[in-house]
């Protein structure tokens, strides 16, 4: 049977690529995008993701979720994804519209439809996650779990301690990480075991179709930045192992900790502070990715890439 998911993205280039592969495998049933602002200006963000479901031909509604963190002040990585959070690929005139209905409330109607068996794929800032609970804490029954891309247990990639997408609404991951709901927390940890090296984006351009050279192009910019602002020798595809976990859970290697996201404003302020040798007598409340399969991994990729 399909994986009923809801993909919660800010694209971004990872994002994007996240988006190809949960609308394409044949184990996934993709319910619907919603788009929050991360990487860029949700304006931006729900363009970007209007633009990849045209060009790709994804067959799935979007929804435009919050524009901005509950209570901090807006963050964007325009280091890393550019002006527009997809820069590199030009895209024709999107034919896609957003759905009326917001992001929080589709989530809500679409979790309440359940009994603990939809997949939560966050891959931008928890914003629109925190926000639906927040409204209608009833929602927990029909979800089965939260695979999350974010944080880290080591450092972090927006401050030395704090990961992008915790660090822009560090309160709104406090309320996911604190719901009692079973977590996944792919982080950098894990994330930076899935860097797209140059076989890697030669066997993507090997296929030869449209959204395979969109790809490539995304990887193209992505590992420009990546290079300049971290001096990585490739781009790491962050959201796409949450995807791939939760298709393939034999891929990623986890171990269930307590882990407390920091939300006092200092030097660790988004920090997900993982406690590996259960020094805070917590309840283990998160399944923290450790190990990537990348033979396997980029196998799945690929191969998904191949069907469009
Ligand atoms: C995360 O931040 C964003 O820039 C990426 O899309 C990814 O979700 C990595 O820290
Ligand atoms: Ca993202």
């Amino acid at each position: 049977m399909k994986t009923k998911i809801i993909l919660d993205v800010d694209p971004g280039h990872d994002d994007a690529v996240a988006m190809l592969v949960a609308a394409k495998h044949e184990k996934l049933d993709l319910r619907g995008i919603t788009v929050v602002a991360g990487n860029q200006v949700l304006e931006k963000t729900l363009r970007n993701a209007l633009n990849v479901c045209s060009f790709a031909g994804i067959d799935v509604p979007v929804y435009a979720g919050q524009d901005r963190p509950l209570f901090r002040d807006q963050v964007v990585a325009d280091d890393i994804h550019g002006e527009t959070g997809l820069d590199g690929p030009e895209f024709p005139e999107s034919t896609r519209q957003p759905e009326d209905k917001s992001a929080v409330d589709f989530i809500i109607e679409e979790c309440l439809k359940y009994d603990k068996e939809l997949v939560l794929v966050p891959t931008g800032p928890l914003t629109n996650i925190a926000l639906a609970l927040l409204k209608e804490p009833r929602i927990k029954q029909g979800i089965k779990e939260i695979v999350l891309m974010g944080g880290a247990y080591g450092l972090g990639n927006h401050t030395p301690s704090a990961e992008f997408n915790i660090f822009v609404d560090p309160e709104a991951a406090h309320i996911v990480f604190e719901s009692g709901l079973p977590i996944t927390m792919v982080g950098l940890d894990l994330t930076h075991q899935a860097k797209a090296y140059p076989e890697v984006v030669e066997r993507i351009a090997q296929i030869g179709s449209p959204v395979a050279d969109l790809v490539v192009e995304l990887l193209k910019f992505f590992g420009y930045t990546y290079k300049r602002v971290f001096n990585f020798d490739a781009p790491p595809l962050h959201d796409v192992c949450a995807v791939a976990h939760v298709i393939d859970p034999t891929l990623i290697k986890t171990q269930k900790v307590p882990v407390i996201v920091e939300t006092t404003r200092g030097a660790c302020y988004g920090r997900t502070v993982c406690d590996f040798y259960f020094r805070t007598g917590k309840p283990a409340n998160v399944d923290v990715a450790l190990e990537l399969d990348q033979e396997r991994f980029w196998d799945l990729v690929i191969d998904t890439l191949k069907k469009y």
